[in-house]
C-alpha cells in the first residue's frame, strides 16, 4: 500500500464456542505475542496431548520406549499428509537445524567444490556451510539477492554465481530475517539439471505453505512444524526423495541404522519424543477449528494490517522512514517487515537487543532483524492474534522504538 494508507482490518477468528481463538493458547494475557515466526506457540490442546502422553510414558517406561518407533512412523504419516507429500519421503527430527546437520554430515568431502548460499540464509545454517567447507578445503559463495526482487531477479542473482565448481546449493524456502520467499522451484530444475546437490531450507514452510513440496526438486527439505504449525517443540521434517535418501542418518545413531530411510529416523535412543507424537493434535485443531486454508488466509490479511498500521505510525514519527510496509518482493503469508527508524537494528546482534528491550521494557514479543545494514521489525500474525495488537503496538510501542533511535 502506498504512503500509510492502511486497509480495512480482518475480523479475529474466534472459537466454535465463540471464545477469541487466544482463548485456545497459554500465552500470558499481558503481553502482545507478534512473533510467532521464530519459535512458534502451542495450543492448549496440544500441550494437554503432550502431556498425557509423558505421563503415560512415565507409567510405563518399558511399555513405552519399545513401541515407540511405530508411534513415530504413524507421527510422520499424519506430518506428511499435512504437508501433502509421501510418509515414505520423510524423517522426523527435532528441528530444521539437526536436519541441516543430518544433510552437511552425509554429503561426501568435494574438494575445490564450492557451496552457494544467499545473502538472505538463516545464520546458523549458513555457519554450518561454513563449518562444511572448511572442512572440504573449499569455499562458499553468497549470492546476493535484493530484498526486494522479484522471482525473476532472485533466481537470476542465485544463477550469477552458479559455474561447474559450485556442488551444493543452500536455499531458503522462506527467508528469516527478510520474511520473502526464494524461487526454490526454479532454483531445484536448474540444480538437478546441473548435477548440483540442493538443500532447501524451509523452516518456516509449514503451515504456510499449503504444499511446500509440491513441484519442488530438491536432494532434501527441512521445515520446522513448531513454527507456524503450532507443533510442541522438537518436531521437524526432513524430506528427501533421491539418492543422497541413502546417506541420511539420524544425528543419534541407535538401534534403526540398518533401516532404510526414513524408518531409521523413527529410532534415536531413549529420547523424550512426546512433543513430536503430539504434532498431529496441533495440525489438527487449527483444520478442525478454521482449515489451514482459512487460517492462512486471516494470518495473511492481519500481517498485511498490521505492518500498514505499524509502518504508518513509524511514517508519523517523523524520522525519515518508510511509511509503508517494505516490498520484500515475494511476501509470504504471516509475517511482514517494516523499517526501523535509522540507526537502530542495523546488524543482528543489534537486532536481537532491541528483542530483548522489547520483551523487557515494552511487553512484547516481537522479532527485529537486519538485512544488509538496515534494522527492520518483522511482524508475525497468526490466527490468535487480531488487529489490537498491531494498533497496541502502533500506539503505545512505535512512540518508544522511536526514543530509543534518538537517544
Ligand atoms: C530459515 C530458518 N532456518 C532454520 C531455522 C532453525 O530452526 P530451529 O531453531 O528450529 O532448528 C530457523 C529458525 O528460525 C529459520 O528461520
Amino acid at each position: 500500500m502506498y504512503e500509510g494508507e492502511v486497509a480495512a482490518a480482518p475480523r479475529p477468528l474466534t472459537l466454535r464456542d465463540g471464545r477469541p481463538a487466544m482463548a485456545a493458547w497459554t500465552l500470558d494475557a499481558r503481553r502482545r505475542h507478534l512473533n510467532h515466526g521464530s519459535f512458534g506457540a502451542v495450543p492448549r490442546v496440544a500441550q494437554e496431548r503432550q502431556n498425557a502422553l509423558r505421563a503415560e510414558m512415565e507409567r510405563a517406561p518399558v511399555a513405552w520406549f519399545p513401541a515407540l518407533p511405530g508411534r513415530m512412523a504413524a507421527t510422520r504419516a499424519a506430518v506428511a499428509a499435512h504437508l501433502r507429500t509421501d510418509s515414505a519421503d520423510l524423517a522426523l527430527v527435532p528441528n530444521a537445524s539437526a536436519g541441516v546437520s543430518v544433510v552437511y554430515a552425509a554429503l561426501a568431502a568435494r574438494p575445490g567444490a564450492d557451496i552457494l548460499v544467499t545473502d538472505h540464509g538463516y545464520g546458523a545454517v549458513t555457519m554450518g556451510a561454513q563449518r562444511l567447507a572448511a572442512r572440504w578445503g573449499t569455499g562458499v559463495r553468497t549470492a546476493r539477492v535484493p530484498l526486494a526482487a522479484d522471482a525473476e531477479q532472485a533466481y537470476q542473482a542465485v544463477m550469477a554465481e552458479i559455474d561447474d565448481d559450485v556442488t551444493l546449493i543452500v536455499l531458503d524456502q522462506i527467508t528469516s530475517a527478510t520474511a520473502r520467499l526464494m524461487p526454490a522451484e526454479r532454483v531445484g530444475v536448474e540444480a538437478a539439471r546441473r548435477g548440483i546437490t540442493l538443500l532447501v531450507d524451509g523452516a518456516h514452510a509449514p503451515g504456510l505453505l499449503a504444499a511446500p513440496l509440491d513441484g519442488l526438486v530438491c536432494d532434501a527439505w527441512v521445515g520446522n512444524l513448531h513454527k507456524w504449525g503450532c507443533a510442541p517443540r522438537g518436531t521437524a521434517a526432513l524430506v528427501a526423495r533421491g539418492p543422497l535418501r541413502g546417506d541420511l542418518h539420524p544425528l543419534i545413531d541407535s538401534w534403526g541404522a540398518a533401516e532404510p530411510f526414513p524408518d531409521r529416523f523413527d529410532h534415536q535412543g531413549t529420547l523424550d519424543a512426546t512433543g513430536c507424537l503430539a504434532a498431529p493434535t496441533a495440525l489438527d485443531f487449527i483444520d478442525d477449528t478454521w482449515g489451514w486454508d482459512t487460517a492462512r488466509r486471516y494470518m495473511d490479511e492481519l500481517a498485511d494490517y498490521g505492518a500498514q498500521v505499524v509502518a504508518a505510525a513509524f511514517g508519523r514519527t517523523g524520522t525519515p522512514v518508510d511509511p509503508d510496509p517494505v516490498d520484500v518482493g515475494m511476501p509470504v503469508p504471516g509475517m511482514r517487515l517494516v523499517r526501523l527508524p535509522e540507526g537502530l537494528g542495523t546488524s543482528r546482534v543489534a537486532a536481537d537487543a532491541l528483542r530483548d528491550r522489547a520483551t523487557a521494557e515494552l511487553g512484547v514479543e516481537a522479532a527485529f532483524t537486519s538485512f544488509d545494514g538496515l534494522g527492520y521489525l518483522r511482524l508475525s500474525a497468526h490466527v490468535y492474534n487480531t488487529p489490537e495488537d498491531y494498533e497496541y503496538f502502533a500506539e503505545t510501542c512505535v512512540p518508544v522504538v522511536e526514543k530509543w533511535a534518538r537517544a
